[in-house]
């Protein structure tokens, strides 16, 4: 898979990042690349290319060190003997970066086209919301606040609906954090103030999600390639800059499995460098840049 490796022996190269080498640094060969790499592929479906060697070795690095091991050689196979290691490497080499209202043409189309048709349902049936791959819950907390309003006042429509958002990520840490909803001053600065005031609470320097907020929004943490418990259909779909992570069979079948459980006429945002393939690209109809709507039949 890769010739590449970063190792302690030699001084680092012109332009090379800080720690990839010199006195402290394990040896990062190809061999255990590829074994890690093999273990993302299989467990998450995140493919590793050769490019991300830096990032192994740096992410890893702590994990050396909290077991006492001098080698990533001695680290690979611990991984390959340890279930619990293995889940914690896997998750120590997902990328959880995010914020709120991201890709804010998304928040102005679900509010504009899709909430409409989320209060004509809800008139008659559960409405469900999904965040795929949530990481720390900014963006299940900005369709929560969509839906809430600028207001203080919970909507009408939306105290009689039976209306849920399930947030979910294969790294337990970011679904806690989801959970809590407790966010920094710099992490909210991205929240138009009318939000911040009707639904963050001030909690000593940070700000937590007002409890109609969190009411709404369950984290479970779920890995996306295991079976899903969901036993209804979704309306909306949200699964941005987690897809770029995975091969594109990986895509597509994840793809497909999300217009499968998508209700007619629901929509599905993914992330900005993302596309649709597979046989999900000829059941959707895009209706936006990374907005795609499964038709109503
Ligand atoms: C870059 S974050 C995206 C967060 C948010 N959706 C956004 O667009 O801001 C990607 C998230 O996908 C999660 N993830 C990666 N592989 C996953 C998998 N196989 N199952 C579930 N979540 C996964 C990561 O843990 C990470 O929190």
């Amino acid at each position: 898979m890769t010739s590449a490796s970063i190792s302690r022996s030699r001084p680092p190269a012109t332009g090379e990042p800080a720690g990839a080498a010199g006195a402290a640094s394990p040896v990062l060969g190809a061999a255990e690349f590829n074994a890690i790499a093999a273990i993302m592929q299989s467990d998450a479906r995140i493919h590793l290319s050769e490019a991300k060697t830096t990032l192994v070795h740096s992410r890893l690095s702590r994990r050396l060190r909290e077991h006492g091991l001098a080698e990533f050689r001695d680290y690979v196979r611990l991984v390959q003997s340890d279930a619990e290691e293995r889940a914690a490497m896997v998750v120590a080499l997902t990328t959880n970066h995010t914020h709120f209202f991201r890709e804010s043409h998304h928040f102005d189309h679900f509010r504009a086209t899709a909430m409409p048709w989320l209060q004509q349902r809800a008139r008659s049936a559960p409405v469900r919301i999904w965040s795929a791959g949530c990481s720390s819950g900014e963006e299940v907390h900005s369709i929560a606040m969509c839906l809430l309003g600028e207001s203080r006042q919970v909507p009408g429509w939306l105290r009689s609906a039976d209306l849920r958002l399930l947030a979910t990520d294969i790294a337990p840490h970011v679904v806690e954090s989801t959970s809590r909803g407790i966010y920094s001053a710099s992490t909210v600065e991205p929240v138009p103030a009318s939000y911040r005031d009707a639904w963050m609470r001030k909690m000593g320097a940070d700000y937590q999600m007002a409890a109609e907020a969190r009411a709404l929004v369950t984290a479970r943490v779920l890995n996306l390639f295991d079976p899903w418990p969901m036993r209804q259909s979704y309306d909306v779909i949200f699964c941005r800059n987690v897809m770029i992570y995975f091969d594109d069979r990986a895509k597509a079948e994840l793809e497909a499995r999300f217009v499968e459980l998508l209700a007619p006429g629901g929509y599905l945002y993914i992330g900005h460098s993302e596309r649709l393939i597979g046989p999900a690209a000829a059941r959707m109809q895009a209706c936006g840049h990374t907005i795609y709507q499964k038709a109503a039949t």
